[in-house]
C-alpha cells in the first residue's frame, strides 16, 4: 500500500473511533439495570382500560400498601401494593393514586383525569434507605404529568362529594403514624375526611369498596402480552430451580438448604423474590399444605414436596414438584404420584376458552376418588376431601392467588392445576400410605382451544423425574468447611 493512502485510511480510522467513542453514551447508574420492566405504556393503558370501566361519575382510590416492623427499627423489604404497581408503575410507600372516569378542572381551568401523589425525595432519607422517584421521576419514567407530593393531598382540592361512586379497596387500618404529615396513614386519614367515609359497617350507595375487587379482577384476569412475557420468565427460572435441586437434592440435605438452592437458582436468573413463602416439605411435612418452617435438618429417603414461585419484576410463578429424595418412588409412593398425575391430566383435558372451573375440579376430584377406593384408602366418593383438601387452582399473576373469577376460563387467564393427595400420619388407612403426600402443580395459559403447558421445563412423569434425578448438579460440587462453632456441644 503507498504511504498516502495508509496515512489517510488510520486518519480515518483514528476518526471512526473517536467518533464511535463520543458517540458512546455516558455510562449511568441504570445502564446495568434489567431492561425489560414494564414500560409506562402499559400502566397508562391499564389506566385507560379501568376508566373504561368505571361507572359515570367515580373515582378510583387506590394507596400504597404499608411498610412493616420486621425488628425493632428494621422494615420488611417492601412490596408494592399489586394494584398500585399494575396501575403506575410506582413500587414506594406512603403513596395514593386517584382514577377519574371523566376529565376533572382545576381551578386554573387545566384538565387532569388522575392524580399520583408520592414520596418526596430526601437525600438523607435516600443515603439509608435508597433512591426514590419523587415527582419529576414520576413524570419522566412513569409518565404521569399530574403529580404531587403526598404532603401536598392535605390541602388539594378535591370535592369528593361530586361522584356518584368513590371506589376503593378495604382502606388499611392497623397502621401507625409515622410522625410525618405525608406518611399512609395521614393519606388514609385525610381521604376519610376529605371523602367523609362512615364508620365500617355503615352502608352508604356512594362509597364502594365492593366493585373495587370486581373492577380490577376483570382486567388484572386477562394478561396482556407484557405481562405473559414476564410470567413466562418466571415460570422457566422457577422450573430451572426445581431442576437443579431434583439433579442436587441428597438424604443429609436440610429442607432449608434446599429452599436456599432453589432460591439462588432464581436469583442467578435475576427474579428479585419469591411470590410467596417458599414450601419444601419433607415425608409428613407435606403433609402441611403451606408448610414455610422448612426446618427438618435431613430430609431423608422420603417423599419431598417442593412449592416454590419465582417472582419476576411483579410477576409470580406457583409450581410444585414431589420428588423420591433417593432418585426412585417406593410402590406405594408410585400409586399415590401416579393418582395426582392422572388427576391433573383429566383436569388439562377440560380447559379452553370459556370452559369452567368446575368441570375441571370435578374431573380432577373423580379420578382421585376413584383411585383412593380403589387403593382402599377411602370407602366411597364423599371422603375424598379428606386426603385432597384444596381447590384445583387459581390465577396467577401480580399476586400468587391473583384477582380473577373462578366461573368461567377465559383466552389469556394464567392459572395453576394442582391436584393433591396428603396421608398424615394416624390416618384411617393402611399405616403403608402415611405420610405420603403429593402435589403437582403446574402454570398454565388459557388458549382459544386448550392451553398452554407454561411449566414444561420442569418433569412431572415418575420415568422422566427419575431420569433427571439420576444426573449431577453443579451444586454436588459447591462444599463448604464444616462450622467452627457448629464442633461445641449443643449444637
Ligand atoms: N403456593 C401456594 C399455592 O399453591 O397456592
Ligand atoms: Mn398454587
Ligand atoms: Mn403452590
Amino acid at each position: 500500500m503507498p504511504h498516502l493512502p495508509r496515512l489517510f485510511s488510520s486518519l480515518l480510522l483514528f476518526l471512526l473511533l473517536s467518533l464511535t467513542s463520543f458517540a458512546q453514551p455516558a455510562p449511568t447508574a441504570d445502564s446495568d439495570m434489567p431492561t425489560d420492566y414494564l414500560p409506562k405504556e402499559f400502566h397508562a393503558g391499564r389506566r385507560e382500560a379501568l376508566r373504561n370501566l368505571m361507572p359515570e361519575n367515580s373515582v378510583v382510590v387506590i394507596f400504597a400498601y404499608p411498610t412493616r416492623t420486621y425488628s425493632n427499627d428494621v422494615e420488611y423489604i417492601y412490596h408494592a401494593n399489586p394494584d398500585m404497581y399494575y396501575f403506575s408503575g410506582y413500587k414506594e410507600p406512603h403513596s395514593v393514586l386517584l382514577i377519574f372516569k371523566e376529565n376533572q378542572t382545576d381551578s386554573l381551568g387545566s384538565s387532569y383525569n388522575e392524580l399520583l401523589f408520592v414520596q418526596k425525595r430526601d437525600p438523607r432519607a435516600e443515603q439509608w434507605t435508597g433512591k426514590r422517584l419523587g415527582t419529576e421521576g414520576a413524570r419522566t419514567k412513569l409518565g404521569f404529568s399530574t403529580v404531587y407530593t403526598s404532603a401536598e393531598f392535605k390541602n388539594f382540592p378535591i370535592s369528593f362529594n361530586r361522584f356518584t361512586k368513590i371506589i376503593f379497596d378495604k382502606l388499611p387500618d392497623d397502621i401507625g403514624n409515622q410522625a410525618n404529615d405525608a406518611d399512609l396513614f395521614d393519606l388514609v386519614k385525610q381521604f376519610r375526611q376529605k371523602a367523609g367515609v362512615p364508620e365500617a359497617g355503615t352502608f352508604h350507595a356512594r362509597y364502594d369498596n365492593r366493585s373495587f375487587t370486581k373492577l380490577t379482577a376483570q382486567l388484572r384476569e386477562i394478561k396482556t402480552p407484557e405481562e405473559l412475557d414476564l410470567i413466562r420468565k418466571a415460570v422457566e427460572i422457577s422450573c430451572q430451580g426445581q431442576n437443579e435441586v431434583m439433579k442436587a437434592v441428597r438424604p443429609d440435605m436440610s429442607e432449608l438448604e434446599i429452599q436456599g438452592l432453589h432460591e439462588y437458582v432464581h436469583k442467578k436468573y435475576g427474579a428479585e423474590s419469591v411470590g410467596y413463602g417458599s414450601i419444601i416439605g419433607a415425608g409428613e411435612n407435606g403433609c402441611i399444605l403451606h408448610y414455610m418452617e422448612n426446618s427438618k435438618t435431613k430430609v431423608g429417603t422420603s417423599l419431598l414436596l417442593m412449592d416454590v414461585g419465582a417472582e419476576y419484576h411483579g410477576y409470580t410463578a406457583d409450581v410444585t414438584r414431589t420428588v423420591p429424595v433417593d432418585g426412585k418412588f417406593s410402590e406405594e409412593e408410585r400409586a399415590i404420584y401416579q393418582l395426582v398425575y392422572d388427576a391433573q391430566e383429566a383436569a388439562f383435558k377440560t380447559l379452553h376458552d370459556g370452559s369452567s372451573w368446575a368441570d375441571a375440579s370435578k374431573a380432577a376430584q373423580h379420578v382421585i376418588a376413584e383411585g383412593l377406593m380403589k387403593l382402599g384408602i377411602i370407602k366411597n366418593e364423599y371422603e375424598v376431601g379428606r386426603y385432597f383438601p384444596h381447590g384445583l387452582g387459581h390465577h396467577i399473576g401480580l399476586d400468587v392467588h391473583d384477582r380473577g373469577n373462578y366461573g368461567k376460563l377465559k383466552k389469556d387467564m394464567v392459572i395453576t392445576i394442582e391436584p393433591g393427595i396428603y396421608i398424615p400420619e394416624g390416618s384411617d388407612c393402611d399405616k403403608k400410605w402415611w405420610s405420603i403426600a403429593v402435589r403437582i402443580e403446574d402454570d398454565l395459559l388459557i388458549t382459544q382451544d386448550g392451553y398452554e403447558l407454561l411449566s414444561h421445563f420442569a418433569p412431572r412423569k415418575i420415568e422422566d423425574i427419575e431420569k433427571l434425578m439420576k444426573e449431577k448438579s453443579v451444586i454436588n460440587d459447591f462444599k463448604l468447611p464444616p462450622l467452627e462453632s457448629g464442633k461445641k456441644k449443643g449444637f
